[in-house]
């Protein structure tokens, strides 16, 4: 059962986490006292003691689905009739069950508890009141957007979605609410773009409205008009054969933006490949203009301010689109022979069945000395369950093809 862990609280004497599944919200306790007499009271307290220790995210990571995994055939059975079309004021406040663990001979086991207050039912919403009027913006109200879920997939509307069906039949970029700062500054470095004439003459998504509630008390998020693109961002271009003869368009097309950007003193800020988005006629957008920034595009010193900017610009396309620098996934596991293409399938899938969205990583065969990159390119992102075909280097999921899969280069004696 897909779902998405979207807020979590942990403590010795009790700890929690709210959890969306199917358009579906799950809020479970798990209470010291009512598991201190079995294996899992051990469990549960060196798991909590770890996060109270080093914070790590892997940590809470852990302890989420420690809890979790005891939910999920509560998750599905309570789910079965969901359906496949919402609007986002019911995503928003969808009907949601309380749950605690509970010990039965050598297993945890869910049951349904009253509300004791301790879940936000507000989480990844702003009070509209804590936010400029920003009255040239227009509103849009969640009960006037759908949300549509691909009917193919079993498991739908676990995440926010991130298309919305306005009135009119079009489909809009909708993007969170979920910090504060970034919605002010995103709404603000718009309006100044627009403001500065730069609107038409930027690939720059226009911002189409604000989303609140029905009763406008909370915003939820922002709608953009949508960049017709098939990948994400540049990171699922990074290491397609075609891209490579884009290169070129894409620095000139994203340095063209940033240059009429700060002629006007406006700074995009986070520059890194995620936020550069590929359309369909491979013309390079800029989008992402809630700032912050990732140090390996942009060192912290001068995030924020144009040398920054042109900083992360150079980083992309002078070192990273061509793969000079390495990243490392972190767990993949020892494979046992330097993997043959059509070889260690299972593992590759196994792994890859964990990490439903990216577009490309590279995998060091630990110890062999050797390193090769593999890289994916889907035609579309999908969550849950694929495998790649036997002998093929095709994906399929239960709806059938959804893209292939590459050996991309080979490097020997590291
Ligand atoms: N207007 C848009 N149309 C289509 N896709 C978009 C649009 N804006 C953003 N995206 C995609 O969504 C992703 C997340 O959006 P972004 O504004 O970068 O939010 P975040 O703050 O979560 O990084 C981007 O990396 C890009 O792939
Ligand atoms: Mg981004």
């Amino acid at each position: 059962m897909a779902h998405t862990v979207i807020d979590s609280h942990f403590e010795l004497d009790s700890s929690w986490v709210t959890v969306m599944c199917r358009a579906t919200r799950f809020h479970i306790t798990v209470s010291y006292k009512d598991i201190q007499r079995s294996r899992f009271a051990t469990e549960y307290s060196e798991m909590v003691a770890k996060i109270m220790e080093d914070d790590y995210e892997e940590d809470h990571d852990e302890l989420c689905e420690w809890i979790v995994d005891q939910c999920l055939t509560y998750f599905q059975e309570s789910t079965v009739n969901v359906p496949k079309e919402i609007t986002f004021e019911e995503f928003y406040h969808p009907p949601t069950h309380h749950l605690k663990l509970l010990v039965s001979g050598s297993s945890l086991y869910p049951k349904a508890t009253r509300d004791r207050g301790t879940m936000d039912a507000f989480h990844l919403m702003i009070p509209s009141g804590d936010l400029p009027p920003f009255s040239e913006v227009p509103r849009s109200k969640a009960s006037d957007l759908r949300i549509i879920s691909d009917t193919k997939w079993d498991d739908y509307m676990s995440e926010i979605p991130q298309k919305a069906i306005i009135s009119d039949g079009t489909s809009k970029f909708f993007k969170p609410a979920d910090d504060k700062k970034q919605l002010l500054r995103e709404v603000d470095m718009h309006l100044r773009i627009r403001d500065a004439g730069l609107q038409d003459k930027i690939r720059v998504a226009h911002l189409h409205s604000i989303v609140v509630s029905n009763d406008a008390k909370m915003t939820i998020g922002l709608l953009f008009d949508l960049i017709p693109s098939t990948g994400d961002s540049l990171y699922s271009h990074k290491e397609s054969a075609s891209a490579l003869e884009y290169h070129a368009r894409w620095k000139q097309q994203i340095t063209a933006i940033v240059e009429q950007l700060h002629s006007h003193n406006l700074v995009w800020g986070d520059v890194h490949p995620g936020n550069i988005v590929i359309d369909t006629s491979f013309d390079a957008w800029v989008v992402d203009f809630g700032g912050g920034s990732i140090v390996e595009f942009v060192p912290r010193k001068v995030a924020g301010t144009k040398d920054g900017d042109w900083q992360g610009v150079r980083k992309i396309f002078n070192e990273w689109i061509l793969g000079k620098e390495k990243s490392r996934i972190n767990g993949i596991a020892v494979f046992g022979e330097i993997p043959i293409k059509d070889k260690n399938m299972e593992l590759l899938a196994a792994y890859l069945q964990s990490h439903p969205r990216f577009g490309s990583f590279l995998v060091d065969a630990m110890g062999l000395g050797k390193t090769f990159i593999l890289s994916i390119h889907a035609s579309t992102s999908w969550p849950g369950m694929w495998t790649i075909e036997e002998g093929t280097n095709r994906m399929v999921d239960t709806g059938g093809f959804v893209g292939t899969w590459q050996y991309h280069r080979w490097e020997t004696g590291v």
